[in-house]
C-alpha cells in the first residue's frame, strides 16, 4: 500500500503532519505531493522545516491566479503525477482549490480518494471552500469525518455509512505533541508582549478581504476593541489581506501591530496565551477551542459549529459594532469547556483504517 498525501496549503501541511509521522512510524510507504499554491516561505517551508516532515516528491508550483487558471494547473500536473506513481489512496485534507483538485484528479482516475476532515458545513455556498468541501465530500471514497456531528452531517447528504469513519481532528494530535515543543523554543517575549496581555487577529477570507467597505469594516472594529481595551492588537497579516489593505488606501488602527505571518510555534504560543483572539480562520477556531483561548469569529456562520455549542468562540459578523460587541462577553467566559475535536490519536486511528481497508 502507498499513499498519496495531496497539499497546497498552511493549514494542510498542519494538519496532515500527524498522519505522515504515523505513516513514518508505522514504516507505511507515503509520498508528498504538493500542489504548489502556497509557495512563500513562511506560508511553505518553515512549516515543513519546524514540523521536521520530509520534502515532497513532486511540486506542481502552480501558485496563485483566478480559481479557473489555479485549479486547472493543478488538474494538470495532478493527473501526470498520479497515473505515473499509481498510489493505493489519494489523501486531502480540508476545503481549498488544492483538495478540490485532488478530489477530481484521484476520482477521474479512479484511485481512491480519502477526504479527511470531511462533512463540515458552513451553508454558506457563496464561500469558495464550502463549495470545495461539499464537491470533495460527493467524490470520496472514504469520508473521514473529525466528529460526530460531521458524521451525522454526511449521514444527512446520504453519504454511504460504510466508508464514512469519524476519527476525531489531526489538529489536536499536532497541538498536543507541538505546544511543549513551542514552549521550550520560543517566546511571546520576543513581540514585547505579556502573557494574556494582548489580543491576537488573523484574516484572510476573501470575503472579508477583497471589498473594501467590509475590510474598512473590520479594522475599526478591532480598533475600537484595542482602544477601549488598552491592549495591543498582534495581527500576523496574511500576504492576501495586506496586499488589500495597501490596494484601498485603507488606515491600519495604531492599537493593531502587524507582523509577517509567523511559523507553527509562535503562533501556537501568541494563540495560547492570548487573552482574546478574533479569527476568520477555520483551523484558528479549532486551536483556540482546544486551547482554551476564547474565540470570536468574524464572519456570519462558521463550519466549526461544535466550538460554538461547547462555548468557545462566537459569531461577530462582519460590522464594526458586531466585532465589538460580543468582546465582555467572550472575556467572562470561564475557559474550561469541553474539546469536541478528539483526545489526539485522529492520526493512528486514520492509518489504521487505511491499513485495514487495504487488507480488503
Ligand atoms: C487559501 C484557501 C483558504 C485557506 C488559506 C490558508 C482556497 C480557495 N482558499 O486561501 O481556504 O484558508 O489558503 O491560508 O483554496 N500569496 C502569497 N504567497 C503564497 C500564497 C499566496 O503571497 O505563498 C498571496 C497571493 O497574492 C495570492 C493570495 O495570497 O493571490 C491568495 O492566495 P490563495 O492561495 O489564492 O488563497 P488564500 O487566501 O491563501
Ligand atoms: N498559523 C500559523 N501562522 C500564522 C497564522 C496561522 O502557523 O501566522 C497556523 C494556525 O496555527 C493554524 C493554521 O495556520 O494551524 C490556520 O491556517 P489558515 O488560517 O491560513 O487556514 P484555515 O484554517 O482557515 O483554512
Amino acid at each position: 500500500m502507498q499513499l498519496c498525501f495531496v497539499v497546497g496549503t498552511r493549514p494542510e501541511i498542519i494538519k496532515m503532519a500527524p498522519i505522515i509521522k504515523e505513516c513514518q512510524r508505522k514504516n507505511t510507504e507515503f509520498f508528498i505531493l504538493h500542489t504548489g499554491q502556497h509557495y512563500s516561505y513562511n506560508l511553505d517551508s518553515v512549516f515543513f522545516k519546524e514540523l521536521d516532515l520530509p520534502p515532497s516528491k513532486h511540486n506542481l508550483e502552480v501558485g496563485s491566479g483566478s480559481f479557473g487558471s489555479q485549479v486547472g494547473r493543478m488538474l494538470e500536473g495532478l493527473e501526470g503525477v498520479l497515473v505515473q506513481e499509481n498510489p493505493s489512496y489519494v489523501l486531502a485534507q480540508g476545503d481549498t482549490n488544492s483538495v478540490l483538485a485532488a478530489a477530481l484528479t484521484a476520482s477521474h482516475l479512479r484511485i481512491p480518494f480519502v477526504h479527511v476532515e470531511a462533512g463540515l458545513r458552513s451553508y454558506n455556498k457563496n464561500m469558495q471552500e464550502e463549495r470545495n468541501r461539499i464537491l470533495a465530500d460527493r467524490l470520496a471514497d472514504i469520508l473521514l469525518p473529525p466528529t460526530e456531528l460531521a458524521r451525522e452531517i454526511l449521514a444527512k447528504e446520504n453519504h454511504d455509512p460504510s466508508q464514512t469513519f469519524v476519527t476525531g481532528n489531526t489538529i489536536v494530535d499536532a497541538l498536543y505533541h507541538y505546544l511543549p515543543v513551542a514552549q521550550k523554543l520560543t517566546s511571546i517575549q520576543k513581540y514585547g508582549l505579556e502573557p494574556r496581555g494582548y489580543f491576537l487577529v488573523t484574516v484572510h477570507r476573501a470575503e472579508n478581504t477583497d471589498q473594501p467597505e467590509v475590510l474598512e469594516q473590520i479594522l475599526d472594529g478591532l480598533g475600537m476593541v484595542g482602544e477601549r481595551h488598552g491592549l495591543p492588537i498582534i495581527f500576523p497579516i496574511h500576504p492576501r489581506t495586506r496586499t488589500r489593505i495597501g490596494e484601498f488606501g485603507l488606515q491600519v488602527p495604531k492599537c493593531l501591530c502587524l507582523i509577517e505571518p509567523v511559523g507553527f510555534f509562535d503562533f501556537l504560543l501568541l494563540e495560547s496565551q492570548a487573552d482574546l483572539v478574533f479569527t476568520d480562520s477555520g483551523g484558528v477556531q479549532e486551536e483556540c477551542c482546544i486551547l482554551g483561548v476564547p474565540c470570536i469569529t468574524i464572519r456570519d456562520d462558521t463550519e466549526r459549529p461544535e466550538t460554538l455549542h461547547v462555548g468557545s468562540n462566537m459569531l461577530a459578523g462582519t460590522t464594526a459594532e458586531g466585532i465589538v460587541a460580543h468582546v465582555e462577553d467572550m472575556l467572562s467566559r470561564p475557559r474550561n469547556w469541553d474539546n469536541p475535536f478528539g483526545d489526539g490519536t485522529a492520526a493512528p486511528h486514520i492509518v489504521d483504517i487505511l491499513i485495514e481497508l487495504g487488507k480488503e
